[in-house]
């Protein structure tokens, strides 16, 4: 709730701030903290040509949890956050005040935005915000199958696994944000896929909501490996990986000649002080498998492609699309750690105000 102080529009500007870089292991809750101590006037200085957004809906990203540790070598792609400053991810926000020739105040927009209910965005954080054109689904969903999470799915999918009709696929991480797009798309495509979650209320989940062909518990398998080969007795065609570590190598000995593999995220990482390692990289040689990284943000110029793919679906109710919302500030140090411990169940957003 806004608390005005009077005055020349300045109001109480409640914020999520990292305390510390994280030392030695995954971030806690009590990494961050919620503070009101800090104010904010809602209209931008004369002269401004950036743009001033109220926050309405937070994106829960496992790479936040890197930013959160003191990076050495930042590269363009991730960033620390800055110690007793508000952290950043993506969000859903609406224009107050803006002095950009792109936003006019009332635009609802989605982009990288500060964890607070107010931000001031500079003219060059401003220049990379995507206006929103569509309202008629909602808002929440541009902070993910309509945002990153659905550009990292539709780029990761069919850029780098190069998908054909009557292909095999895995997911891990299936319930989660990307995960769940990744599979639906798949089975359009013709695929059979297979995915993988930590819980038996995610499992049923994709079984019967999502609608995968075969899902398993991977906390629940003893041997990977064998797992891998009783869902795919023909081999893996595509992983699309977002978790690295046990189940990579597990992938890699069960993949099929000229398999791919697209290596989104590696969430199980950002819970060591040391990388994993993999293992079994020696049968990608044999089996001509070719394995990808890659980073969305390199593909945004698909996006109006995506939007023409993604929303009649949506509209048409052909693809579900499951969010973990969790309301408040006050909530949001709570949903970030929790995406760690898989507590998340679809894509988890933080919801601040819905106008
Ligand atoms: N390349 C890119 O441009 C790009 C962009 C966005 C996201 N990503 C990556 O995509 C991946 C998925 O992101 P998301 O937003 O969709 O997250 P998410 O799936 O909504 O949340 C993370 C999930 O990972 C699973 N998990 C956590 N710890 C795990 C572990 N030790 N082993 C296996 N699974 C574990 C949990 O589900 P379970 O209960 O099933 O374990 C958790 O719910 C992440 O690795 C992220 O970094 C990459």
């Amino acid at each position: 709730m806004m608390q005005s102080l009077g005055g020349d529009g300045e109001v109480i500007n409640k914020q999520v701030i990292l305390k510390d870089y994280v030392t030695g292991g995954t971030a806690k809750e009590s990494d961050l903290e919620v503070i009101s101590t800090r104010t904010i006037n809602l209209k931008l200085p004369k002269g401004s040509d950036g743009v001033l957004l109220k926050n309405l809906y937070l994106s829960c990203d496992p790479y936040m949890h890197a930013c959160m540790n003191k990076i050495e070598n930042p590269s363009i792609d991730i960033v620390s956050f800055s110690p007793g400053l508000p952290i950043r991810g993506f969000g859903v926000g609406k224009v107050v005040d803006s002095g950009h020739p792109k936003f006019g105040k009332g635009d609802f927009v989605w982009g990288s935005t500060g964890w607070e209910e107010y931000s001031v965005l500079s003219r060059l954080e401003s220049d990379n915000l995507f206006k929103i054109d569509h309202t008629d689904v909602p808002l929440s969903y541009y902070t993910g199958i309509l945002g990153v999470t659905g550009m990292t799915a539709y780029a990761g999918f069919f850029e780098i696994c190069c998908p054909k009709k009557g292909e095999y696929v895995f997911v891990s991480a299936a319930s989660g944000a990307v995960g769940q797009v990744v599979g639906q798309v798949a089975k359009f495509m013709g695929c059979h896929v297979v995915g993988c979650a930590g819980s038996q209320e995610k499992i049923d989940l994709l079984k019967n909501k999502l609608g995968f062909h075969e899902v398993f518990n991977y906390k629940e398998e003893p041997d990977l490996e064998a797992t891998l080969r009783r869902c795919f007795p023909e081999g893996i065609d595509i992983y699309f990986d977002n978790v690295g570590g046990k189940m990579l190598d597990a992938v890699l000995v069960n993949m099929r000649r000229n398999g791919r593999i697209a290596l989104c995220g590696m969430v199980t990482e950002f819970q060591k002080d040391k990388p994993q390692g993999v293992y079994n990289l020696i049968h990608a040689i044999g089996n001509r498998v070719r394995l990808e990284g890659f980073i969305m943000s390199d593909y945004l110029h698909l996006y109006p492609k995506y939007l023409d793919f993604v929303l009649p679906l949506i509209r048409e109710g052909k693809i579900v699309y499951l969010e973990d919302l969790a309301y408040g500030l006050e909530s949001g140090p709570s949903a970030l750690i929790g995406i760690l411990t898989g507590r998340n169940k679809g894509k988890q957003v933080v919801v601040i105000a819905k106008e």
